[in-house]
């Protein structure tokens, strides 16, 4: 179902203190004075247990930031998503951009893990996006075509309605160079086409379509008022209670 949400991806950052009292800012806040939105806060998979004891208490979703491609067995260090599923764990990013360029992500594994995800009822989050130079030689569209039809686009209607799509231009990650409102726009407007193309309308209108890259109190309300922005993935404006609490309040 379409809505408007603003989670957080904390990255590999915070101490689990600092963590702990983050999300108890943000949680008892949220109680005071609750966003317009869907909130949903992704701590690093240490912190997920804690997280999830604090949303019970909360309207705060939480978010794991990977998952293993694989059901179980031996692939030390890797978290499955019946894992995730057994400590409440709501939704899960896939596909991020640092996930593709440090760890050698592809849209195939990427689409096994969106499948291990929607098995255990945890809605994924997948990343799409292009980098600065594909930008420079105007094939983003293409670059986003081919994400989404390889990372996506197999799963059935039913499958696809639990997924949310974030649109994160790797040339914005992290820089304090936004895409400008209508580069959002418009890159939004033509993946609701390609859901469209792929599904039907009414698939392509109930999908959340969320923007991420250097987003934060100043530049969310803007970047949201666009009719196909229905949120954001926050990064290093997520780490801060008061920024992160400033763009929730944005819709
Ligand atoms: P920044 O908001 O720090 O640019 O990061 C965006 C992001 O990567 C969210 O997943």
């Amino acid at each position: 179902m379409r809505k408007n949400i603003v989670a957080g991806n904390w990255k590999m950052n915070k101490t689990f203190d600092e963590a702990e009292e983050l999300i108890s800012v943000i949680a008892s806040e949220m109680e005071r004075n609750k966003p317009k939105c869907e909130v949903i806060l992704c701590p690093p998979s240490l912190y997920l247990e804690m997280a999830t004891d604090y949303a019970d208490e909360s309207t705060i979703l939480i978010g794991a930031q990977n998952v293993s491609n694989h059901e179980n067995g031996a692939y030390t260090g890797e978290i499955s998503a019946g894992m995730l599923s057994a400590i409440d764990v709501d939704y899960c990013i896939v596909g991020h951009s640092e996930r593709r360029k440090y760890f050698g992500e592809t849209d195939t594994l990427i689409a096994e893990k969106v499948s291990r995800l929607l098995d255990q009822d945890i809605r994924p989050i997948y990343c799409c996006g292009e980098l600065l130079e594909e930008r420079e030689s105007e094939t983003h569209f293409d670059v986003v075509r081919q994400q989404l039809k390889e990372g996506l686009f197999k799963l059935t209607a039913d499958e696809f309605s639990n997924v949310v799509i974030a649109y994160e231009p790797v040339w914005a990650i992290g820089t304090g160079v936004t895409a400008s409102s209508t580069q959002a726009q418009e890159m939004h407007e033509f993946i609701r086409n390609l859901v469209a193309d792929a599904y039907n309308n009414e698939v392509a209108e109930e999908t959340t379509i969320l923007y991420g890259g250097s987003c934060n109190a100043k530049n969310a309300k803007e970047l949201f008022e666009n009719k196909d922005v229905d949120g954001g993935l926050i990064g290093g404006a997520s780490l801060k209670a008061d920024d992160f609490l400033k763009i929730a309040h944005s819709f």
